[in-house]
């Protein structure tokens, strides 16, 4: 058995987490899920990034004491999470005394090292990415490069770490390791930015002080991404040599947004160098749902709200329309009108109707209960040969994160055994009391690809893997065929009941919170 620890990033409890944040915790999730039944010990992390001028300044707007702002905003992503079935391990936050305690710790050591100085930063400030810019970044503008918005002029006396120092360590590392970054042309990307040069990183601020206190000099607060990127260590109890520490770390993946993949390839790897610690395996960035085309925001209207769509359509299917509609690690868009055809076409026509017809089938023809074992027609060898090889296929998607493609090739083999009932034609077979025993061998190979169906689906759609299983009364997630098997079958709910498109697209519409 081997061991798999997956993170997310940790989000920032600025406002209610939008469709466009739940897709990174989704997508490790499914991985996550993935792996505990492939039998790896997981440990899978997420959690918020609570400090920093942009979270003090929201709280100062909303009238509330920063603390007492995030914990209400923190409240709404648990239960997110919990709408969406997510299966974390651990919850980190970066106001838990234990991370607070291990910051100054790992700062401490830094400078212990000889790796951190006094200096005075001047250059710019983006606070909505919490980002400092110097001149030359900026060019002739005053605005972030990363985000588009107005940066703001900082000087004050800080603390820098010395990153330039391991650019030579860095650029060794990601050229010896593919698969550090990936995709490859987020690696590429970033050994380019590299290669510029790599200025030392303030990382200390005085102008507010929302954040963990500098443990040498309680003027400064720590940078927030540096506090944010230590929760990776922190959550498993780092600097104590700790069973979760020594059996977790290095991590397998991070799984970021590309709008990070900056700071965990660039300064997360100097730190840990720093400390003289194993850099993460790899860094994974996926692209953004755009919202029609666009950048989504939280101002942008709440039809994007999670919570609210997947109340309306169900966990699942939203679960399955963020993955599938997208490949992951390209940009894609996000509209309730795909998103309901998708429900529509993929999980009623094709996954809904193939589990209802057969279990109607078998209730008429078989009160209930087929067995195998019968003889085996060309169609049904083929049909065989389509559900193994689509267990190894999309397990070897899952495994190079490429979800998307795996839902595909999983729906490629629903599709099959829709097709399966048109060239088997069991009505027909019914009618004649002599193909009661080919009937039968149709419907027990019905039963057996619906029921690889539901365990290749399972970390997707857990919910409706486990309603699958309940009607055919069989919960084995076994990848093999089994041709000797026994199902009693039992109606059991709709399993994605049809979403009228105009009716919805316009209750989605009037929808304000
Ligand atoms: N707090 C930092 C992360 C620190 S990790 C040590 C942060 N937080 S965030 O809340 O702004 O964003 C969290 C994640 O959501 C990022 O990976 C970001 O890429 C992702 N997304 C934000 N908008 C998104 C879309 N529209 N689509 C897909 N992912 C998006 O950054």
């Amino acid at each position: 058995m081997g061991k798999y620890y997956i993170t997310t990033p940790i989000y920032y409890p600025s406002g209610k987490l939008h469709i466009g944040n739940a897709y990174t915790t989704v997508a490790a999730d499914t991985v996550a899920r993935f792996k505990r039944i492939m039998g790896d010990d997981v440990f899978f992390l997420t959690g918020t990034d609570e400090h920093g001028l942009k979270i003090q300044q929201k709280a100062q707007e909303a009238g509330k004491p920063p603390k007492q702002y995030v914990d209400e905003i923190v409240e709404g992503i648990v239960k997110l999470w919990d709408v969406l079935n997510i299966s974390y391990d651990k919850f980190i936050r970066t106001t838990d005394q234990y991370h607070v305690d291990a910051v100054s710790d790992i700062i401490e050591r830094l400078r212990q090292n000889g790796d951190i100085y006094k200096d005075e930063y001047e250059g710019w400030y983006c606070t909505p990415c919490e980002t400092f810019w110097t001149k030359t970044q900026l060019g002739e503008k005053t605005v972030c490069p990363d985000c588009g918005r107005a940066v703001q002029q900082a000087k004050e006396e800080s603390y820098f770490f010395k990153m330039s120092k391991y650019q030579d360590r860095l650029i060794e590392h990601i050229e010896s390791n593919p698969e550090f970054i990936q995709p490859a042309s987020r690696r590429n990307e970033m050994l380019s930015f590299i290669k510029s040069g790599l200025e030392d990183l303030c990382i200390s601020r005085t102008t507010f002080d929302w954040g963990i206190k500098v443990p040498f000099d309680k003027k400064h607060v720590v940078y927030v991404w540096l506090d944010a990127l230590t929760n990776y260590i922190t959550a498993l109890g780092y600097p104590e040599n700790t069973e979760l520490f020594k059996t977790y770390w290095p991590a397998n993946v991070h799984l970021v947004g590309k709008d990070i993949v900056r700071f965990h390839t660039v300064i997360w790897p100097s730190i840990l160098m720093a400390l003289n610690i194993e850099l993460p395996k790899q860094v994974f960035a996926h692209g953004w749902l755009l919202l029609d085309g666009g950048k989504m925001s939280k101002s942008r209207g709440n039809v994007v709200d999670p919570i609210v769509l997947a109340g309306k359509y169900g966990a699942d299917a939203v679960r399955y329309y963020v993955l599938r509609e997208v490949a992951f690690g390209s940009d894609g868009n996000f509209s309730n009108e795909l998103m309901i055809n998708r429900i529509n076409s993929d999980l009623a026509n094709d996954l809904g109707n193939l589990v209802s017809r057969t279990v109607a089938m078998v209730e008429k023809y078989f009160a209930s209960n087929v067995v195998g074992g019968g003889e085996d027609t060309e169609v049904d060898i083929s049909l065989k040969e389509l559900a193994l090889e689509t267990g190894e296929k999309s397990s070897d998607e899952i495994n190079k994160l490429m979800l998307s493609n795996a839902l595909e090739s999983i729906w490629k083999f629903v599709s099959r055994t829709n097709k399966y009932i048109d060239e088997t034609t069991p009505w027909i077979l019914a009618k004649d009391d002599a193909q009661k025993p080919r009937l039968q061998q149709v419907m027990y190979n019905l039963c057996e690809s619906i029921r690889l169906i539901s365990a290749y689906i399972q970390p997707f759609m857990p919910h409706t893997a486990a309603e699958i299983h309940k009607q055919i009364n069989n919960d084995s997630v076994d990848r093999c065929w089994s041709n000797n098997g026994e199902f009693t079958v039992k109606k059991g709910n709709v399993l994605f009941p049809r979403i009228d498109l105009e009716k919805e697209l316009s209750e989605l519409e009037n929808i304000t919170v």
